[in-house]
């Protein structure tokens, strides 16, 4: 092929992808043509019937689902050792079968997790529980979710929340729980943290950027951050994408999660989306109310679909949402396309070879070690890491324990 016919081709492949930018009529067309995940919360009832108007619309407009509720603690371990993936499974099946992928949420969290509550009542329990948890659930589905919310609303104001994990386990429990999952899922998924109210810049997200920071120094495997954004109306773009920018030079990937809007206008919904578009690191963008019917906040939640005898999308907001990635910058979304598919732990070349040194011999929690997992020598307890707890101070409980 001469030169002239290559640059021919070259041009003409491009015109084409930038046309699909341009010309897309769903979401999730525009998404794919920007390289973004666009998402919807759901129940396995919505979607066993795939050919309900619902489904039908979520399957044509989105490529990511994430269960509102049945992959928490309480919905896939009930009672401590039993285990339910029936309605994780039944996402997954109307995923795959729609081309979707999925967000596994969450794993460790204060709430829907009345069982590990209630049995949890020392550092062991803790951890135990813990690892047994993320070792069934991400055992079962580690092939089938992309993002993993491995840690869910662990940061209050800008200290760390009070929880029964964190009281029981220690400050570390953090760490356990990323080192466990990447233990579970290998590289199969990115791990996640995931917090509200730190969506733009402010004490709380800056706590979560220092606790990011620490991970990385410590080698604690996180590839990313979720920012809920439960927001209202009238928010600042720009400080959102300062946010996600600044984690973005921590090379870690952002996903806006569950995204509502109280009584948002059509502006707002953009507004949200071109944050992430500017940022190559914005890589999903997941609204979380299913609709106004059946959103955890009511008819005012700005959803993108209305509910009524026969579900409706939005068309203003949706066709808005469309119009905003067909400006998106073409550079930008090339770039997003690379960073997206550098593998879990690539982004922050922690990945799970890379923490099998951290084992220690008689502790060894990598792998399939059969030793007890965690005893030492003379009894002596370790955690996920191999390391030797810090037993949590009162000091601890009075929260100032983030980095400086
Ligand atoms: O489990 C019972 C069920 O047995 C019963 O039949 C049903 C009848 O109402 O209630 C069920 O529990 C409800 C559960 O959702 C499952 O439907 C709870 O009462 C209800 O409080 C719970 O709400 C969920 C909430 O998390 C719990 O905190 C919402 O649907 C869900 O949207 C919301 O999602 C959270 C994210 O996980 C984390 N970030 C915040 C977000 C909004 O709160």
């Amino acid at each position: 092929m001469t030169r002239r016919s290559t640059s021919a081709l070259l041009a003409l492949s491009l015109s084409a992808s930038i046309a699909s930018a341009q010309t897309a009529t769903t979401l999730k067309d525009a998404a794919a043509a920007v390289g973004l995940n666009i998402g919807i919360a759901t129940n396995s009832n919505q979607v066993n019937n795939a050919t309900s108007a619902y489904a039908t619309i979520v399957k044509q407009q989105f490529n990511m689902v994430v269960c509102e509720n049945e992959m928490k603690f309480e919905g896939t371990e009930n009672p401590i050792g039993t285990y339910k993936y029936t309605g994780g499974d039944a996402v997954y099946t109307f995923a795959a079968a729609n081309g979707m992928k999925m967000r596994g949420h969450n794993f460790i969290w204060r709430d829907q997790a009345g069982p590990a509550k209630n049995a949890i009542h020392d550092r062991t329990t803790g951890l135990t529980i813990m690892r047994n948890h993320i070792e069934n659930v991400g055992g079962h589905f580690k092939t089938k979710i992309l993002e993993w919310d491995v840690l869910n609303e662990i940061t209050s104001g800008s200290s760390l929340e009070v929880n029964f994990w964190r009281t029981n386990i220690g400050d570390d429990y953090l760490d356990s729980a990323f080192a466990m999952s990447r233990r579970a899922v290998g590289n199969n998924g990115y791990l996640y943290y995931n917090d509200f109210g730190g969506d733009g810049v402010n004490g709380k997200s800056t706590s979560m950027f220092n606790l990011a920071k620490k991970w990385q120094t410590n080698k604690v495997p996180v590839d990313g951050i979720g920012l809920q954004c439960h927001l209202g109306s009238g928010f600042k773009k720009d400080d959102i994408s300062a946010n996600i920018k600044r984690f973005g030079d921590l090379g870690l990937r952002i996903s806006l999660t569950e995204i509502d809007i109280t009584n948002a206008k059509a502006s707002d919904w953009t507004n949200l989306l071109t944050a992430c578009l500017e940022n190559y690191n914005c890589v999903s963008f997941v609204t979380w109310g299913l609709s106004d019917a059946n959103s955890w906040i009511g008819s005012n939640c700005g959803c993108l679909l209305y509910s009524g005898s026969t579900p409706a999308p939005k068309t203003e907001m949706i066709q808005a949402l469309i119009t905003a990635m067909a400006a998106a910058d073409p550079a930008i979304s090339a770039k997003r396309k690379e960073f997206a598919a550098k593998g879990p732990g690539g982004v922050t070349g922690i990945n799970f070879p890379t923490i099998q040194p951290m084992r220690r011999a008689s502790g060894n929690l990598q792998g399939t070690a059969s030793v007890p997992v965690f005893s030492i020598g003379s009894g002596a307890v370790v955690d996920i890491l191999g390391r030797v707890p810090v037993v949590p101070s009162a000091s601890a409980k009075s929260l100032d324990v983030l980095p400086k």
